[in-house]
């Protein structure tokens, strides 16, 4: 009963919503561009100056990435910035212009941009094909008349501006970065407007983050948009037209990113080129973390770390939330509760188990009295004076209204004041305030309630006329909101980077924008401990990595609400193969780690999250692909099979990289499911049972089961079970699956995993092909790239075969048949295993 008036509920709530919105923005009714009056061109680009004394810039920057900038009734202002840009030096791609009395054809190798003069309508073309692949329905538009102005966050702020695009029968949406919403995005529209959304269902928009990026997929072909507008945007894909899709924002410039794959995989590495890559955190980051709102005093995080040791479970990591502070002070420390941090940390480290510790942006409001001294020191009592406080006034790096008052929201402190991070000194200062904690030992910051959250007005109301230098311009929050997190990341990251040049910055944000990834991992805020909440978080997980976050997860379990032993375990089920996997838990709800519901949801999880450390090679190698191309480690299947249709809506399984498919199960009581396997041939994880894909098939999946396919032509690389990242030596055995050709390969990835030394190629790349041949089975590792020195170590491949070889033969000699640990060979059962010594030298074996 509850349930249902709950799930009632919240669908009205959101059909009322959706349908005021709509109505307020009927984009047809905007001003329209004028026609091309004259065109001129540059080194890189055409200029469009319109009728209307409008002007369009049209800008190739690489074959197939075109940027589209437009101003309405006044030329482009010279001032060009953008937050989320990584890269602005570009070398100029070929391309050529046509004029003709009816339009204007600019050409580089893969985009034809065909614009019509009158009226002024852009379309974009496969240059080989000549294929329309996106096209305006309408002309660029904005609010000349002020007719959406009552629908504004700031009327005052901005001019509405909108884009339209012809909506294709069967064309399919993907990314926005963070939504409450399904993969495909057809039919749906949202709202980008960071905001403080704790218990959101599906449907709730906006919440968190703003990631203006989205891909469009028709007929197999795709191409991306990044309109990096910062303001109160809209993306509308056919909900409220079947003509159209279109996109706008409450003010700021129409500046648009085109981006032609056809392949989504592309795409995304053209994206990671423009709002960078993320950086590899260190290893680590990949292990099982446990948090709590909050554990305290120091004796308790003690007796969890205690906990997880004894019971054999595995940790990497443990959060310290808010209460760790005095009175909720960011940069000090509570010295009733945590004495000694140092020790306790020094304690931690011993056991292999790291500390992250959160920080919000709000800095408790406590204007020093007259004879306060000022104590820097983050462990002395901040009672009577709050050194980041009084340096934050000092410095002036507070935020401020427009008439010069201070602005005081209430967060966690109660009065509290924001830094103003457009300002770079104030990151700078933000930046090194963090040796609070990296000086007593804290390895990671938890960035939180950064949208930025307001007790006192959670839609930015109370916020409106706060004042940002945003690079002398001097704009208000409508321009601002959506960036204040990114620029909290971007301090606090460099802020690691100054204070720790040796190791890499692990950092994990709520809020966001676009380019957040070259700062900070993330997660997805306050869940609910529901199946709908965890059914949710795929779909989220897929859309963050199809716009530029690679490093996503969501606490396991969910944040609010009272979960179960089983949700708890599927959960697992689904998060062991998450970049970020850490169990996290409200103030009041209840305790959730692995063994508070009993021994036998115990058993299962610590199953998984052993099998998480086993796979840690093959993980922490998909990241560095991740980080490499764009292409992110948990992926929807369309990503890796964009031209079968029945991947377009498929987000209840997913993939890691290219190789893993994972079929979790996402409602109680059920013990098997329908899963796709797409063409090809595929493997069961758990009985190598052989599959030809291309079709549904049922498979069982009891509790202690999460149904799991290997792509036939898939090396799996994997490594001894740990209970932290670095407790034993990596010695990587490769489990061989191949192809119907009989074929496989990988590429396993290693690094010192806690340095950037791996930017200047201290990393090691080892490529193993493995064939059928007609005589058995040959396996070739290739010279190892990159300096990274690995030990001397025994390489494993061990593969499922009906073969029973009667020689297995290395570089022309042959291997002892038996043994266990030096170089040899043995069939066992059905498994053949051969060991041969990895000493950074190329090797072919032969089994005959
Ligand atoms: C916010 C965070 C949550 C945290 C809490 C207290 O709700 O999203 O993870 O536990 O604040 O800091």
């Amino acid at each position: 009963m509850k349930r249902n008036f709950s799930i009632t509920f919240s669908v009205l709530a959101v059909t009322v919503f959706v349908f005021s919105s709509a109505a307020a923005q009927d984009i047809t009714r905007l001003e329209k561009i004028g026609d091309v009056a004259s065109v001129t061109r540059d080194d890189n680009s055409v200029l469009l100056s319109c009728t209307d004394n409008s002007q369009v810039r049209i800008t190739m920057l690489a074959p197939d990435l075109i940027r589209v900038r437009a101003s309405f009734s006044k030329p482009i202002s010279n001032r060009d910035h953008s937050w989320a840009i990584d890269k602005t030096n570009w070398s100029t791609p070929r391309w050529n212009l046509v004029e003709t009395t009816n339009a204007v054809a600019i050409k580089t190798a893969e985009v034809e941009v065909i614009i019509r003069r009158s009226p002024l309508l852009i379309e974009f073309r496969d240059a080989k094909t000549g294929a329309v692949v996106n096209a305006d329905e309408r002309p660029l538009a904005y609010d000349a008349k002020g007719l959406l102005k009552s629908m504004m966050f700031d009327p005052d702020a901005g001019v509405f501006v909108a884009a339209s695009k012809k909506l294709g029968f069967d064309e399919h949406f993907y990314g926005l970065g963070e939504k409450a919403s399904r993969l495909d995005k057809r039919r749906s529209s949202f709202i980008n407007w960071n905001s403080d959304t704790p218990g959101y269902v599906e449907g709730r928009d906006p919440i968190y983050q703003t990631v203006p990026f989205y891909l469009g997929l028709e007929n197999g072909v795709a191409y991306g948009i990044f309109f990096d507008n910062s303001y109160r945007s809209y993306f509308d894909f056919g909900k409220s037209s079947q003509q159209r899709a279109w996109f706008g924002a409450e003010g700021g410039e129409m500046n648009y990113y085109f981006f032609y794959g056809p392949s989504i995989q592309k795409i995304l590495g053209r994206y990671a080129d423009l709002t960078g890559r993320m950086p590899l955190p260190p290893m680590w980051a990949l292990g099982h973390q446990q948090s709590r709102w909050s554990y305290y005093p120091e004796t308790m995080v003690d007796e969890v770390v205690r906990q997880y040791r004894q019971r054999d479970l595995p940790l990497d990591v443990v959060h310290l939330d808010i209460d760790y502070m005095q009175a909720y002070r960011v940069f000090t420390w509570n010295k009733d509760r945590f004495p000694n941090p140092q020790g306790m940390f020094q304690r931690l480290a011993a056991q292999g188990v790291k500390t992250v510790t959160i920080v919000d942006p709000g800095v408790k409001h406590q204007p020093a009295g007259a004879q306060a001294s000022a104590v820097s020191d983050p462990l002395a009592s901040q009672e009577n004076s709050y050194y980041v406080f009084n340096e934050g006034v000092a410095r002036n790096y507070f935020q401020k209204r427009k008439d010069g008052r201070l602005f005081v929201p209430r967060v966690w402190p109660g009065e509290s004041a924001f830094v103003d991070y457009t300002l770079p000194e104030a990151r700078r200062w933000w930046g090194d305030l963090h040796r609070a904690y990296t000086d007593v030992g804290v390895a990671g910051i938890w960035m939180d309630m950064n949208e930025p959250a307001d007790f006192v007005d959670q839609t930015g109301k109370n916020q409106i006329d706060v004042v940002s230098d945003d690079e002398g311009e001097n704009s208000t929050h409508a321009k601002n909101r959506n960036v204040f997190a990114l620029l909290m990341a971007r301090a606090t990251y460099e802020g690691l980077e100054r204070l720790q040049p040796g190791k890499r910055p692990y950092v994990i944000t709520r809020a966001a924008y676009a380019g957040v990834q070259r700062y900070s991992t993330m997660w997805t805020g306050d869940t609910n401990s529901t199946w709908d909440g965890l059914s949710l978080s795929i779909p989220m997980f897929q859309s963050l990595g199809l716009s530029g976050q690679p490093f996503v997860g969501s606490d396991v379990g969910g944040f609010m609400g009272r979960g179960n032993g089983e949700l708890l375990t599927r959960s697992y089920q689904v998060s062991f193969l998450a970049p970020f996997c850490r169990n996290h838990k409200t103030i009041d709800g209840y305790d959730q780690e692995p063994w508070r519901f009993g021994k036998h949801y115990e058993d299962i999880i610590r199953k998984y999250l052993k099998l998480r450390y086993e796979l840690m090679p093959f993980l922490y190698s998909t990241l560095e692909t991740a980080h490499r191309t764009g292409v992110p480690l948990f992926r929807p299947l369309v990503l890796n099979y964009q031209d079968d249709s029945s991947t377009y809506n498929l987000d209840d399984q997913f993939m890691v990289g290219d190789d893993l498919l994972v079929a979790p199960i996402l409602s109680p009581n059920t013990i098997n499911r329908l899963v796709y396997l797409p063409r090809g041939t595929w493997y069961d994880y758990w009985t190598n049972k052989k599959y030809t894909g291309g079709t549904m098939i049922r498979v069982d999946a009891p509790l202690e089961t999460v149904p799991m396919f290997v792509r036939g032509g898939a090396i799996i690389p994997k490594g001894p079970a740990m209970n932290f990242v670095g407790e034993k030596p990596a010695t990587p055995y490769f489990l061989i699956y191949p192809d119907a050709q009989g074929k496989a390969q990988t590429t396993l990835y290693e690094d010192d995993g806690v340095s950037p030394a791996y930017k200047n190629g201290l990393y090691r790349k080892t490529s193993v092909q493995a064939s059928e041949t007609a005589r058995g089975i040959s396996i070739t590792v290739n010279a190892p790239e990159g300096q990274f020195k690995t030990p001397s170590r025994i390489f494993s491949f061990i593969i499922s075969t009906s073969l029973s070889p009667t020689q297995v033969v290395l570089d022309g000699r042959a291997l002892p048949n038996g043994g266990q640990s030096g170089p040899g060979w043995q069939k066992n059962g059905g498994i053949l295993t051969v060991r041969i010594a990895d000493d950074g030298k190329p090797h072919v074996i032969d089994i005959r």
